[in-house]
């Protein structure tokens, strides 16, 4: 399993409510309820930037079409099946550190 990756300042996350792009946009961080969430930026509909969208009832919405994703399970509300990806992630240290995908198997 890869190491966690540092990708920013605790002080540059999102504020509650808020989503934004990081890691040269291919993450999108969101903060809903207290807790962050590191989703892969890429919609799995079409390719949009989630980090583009906003959240709306606890969720990212997609800036292009509208698809809705729940922040733990990735799930869209619309079709569970249809999922963004969710990082492992972990603020310690002042730091947010993100997991990357496992490509060895
Ligand atoms: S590309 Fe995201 S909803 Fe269509």
């Amino acid at each position: 399993m890869p190491d966690l990756v540092r990708i920013c300042l605790e002080s540059e996350l999102p504020r509650e409510g808020e989503v934004c792009e990081m890691a040269g946009g291919r993450l999108c961080v969101a903060r809903v309820g207290g807790e962050i969430a590191v989703l892969d930026n890429v919609c799995p509909h079409d390719e949009g930037p989630l980090g583009q969208g906003m959240i709306e009832d606890g969720r990212v919405v997609c800036p292009y079409h509208g698809w809705a994703f729940d922040v733990k399970t990735g799930a869209a509300l619309h079709d569970p099946e249809a999922k963004a990806h969710i990082y492992e992630s972990v603020v310690k240290d002042g730091e947010l550190w993100v997991r990357p995908p496992d490509r060895s198997s």
